[in-house]
């Protein structure tokens, strides 16, 4: 069964992009991680990237009709989109687990940051570990 490992917006510029808090890790750094990863899991992993609010939330639709395990960092999105709380929670009720993972860890920045709509309907979060938060996320699946 193939892991979709879905990011949100601005993740693309990982790297050039506030790297005194998400690090210089690039976004193809990030992809090549969870690849590895997946590899020594005996997973393989579908990684993708958008800005586009109804794009994340087809690819969840995608993941609820192939019953998808999904790591998703839903950037941004996390703190305010209920149409993706709804997809999450659409692929959840069809049988795949969603793991939330940030890089950073949101509690600890900005107050707006403190509210993930996501949260309630994922099967846990992991958050504040970098790159790691994914490789985490990966090796929780394949447990
Ligand atoms: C993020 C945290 C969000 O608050 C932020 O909007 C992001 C990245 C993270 O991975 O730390 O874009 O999801």
């Amino acid at each position: 069964m193939t892991v979709l490992v879905l990011n949100g917006p601005n993740l693309s510029r990982l790297g050039a992009r506030e790297p005194d808090i998400y690090g210089t890790t690039s976004y193809d750094d990030l992809v090549a991680a969870c690849t590895a990863t997946a590899g020594e899991l005996g997973l393989t992993v579908d990684v993708r990237q958008t800005d586009d609010e109804a794009e994340l939330v087809r690819w969840l639709h995608e993941a609820a009709d192939a019953k998808s395990d999904v790591v998703l960092n839903p950037a941004a999105f996390t703190h305010y989109s209920y149409a993706l709380r709804d997809a999450v929670a659409i692929a959840r009720d069809a049988g795949g687990r969603v793991i939330e993972v940030h890089l950073s860890n949101p509690a600890a920045r900005e107050e707006f940051r403190h509210t993930s709509v996501v949260a309630a309907v994922a099967a846990g979060t992991i958050a504040g570990f970098g790159v790691d938060s994914y490789r985490l996320a990966l090796r929780a699946l394949a447990g």
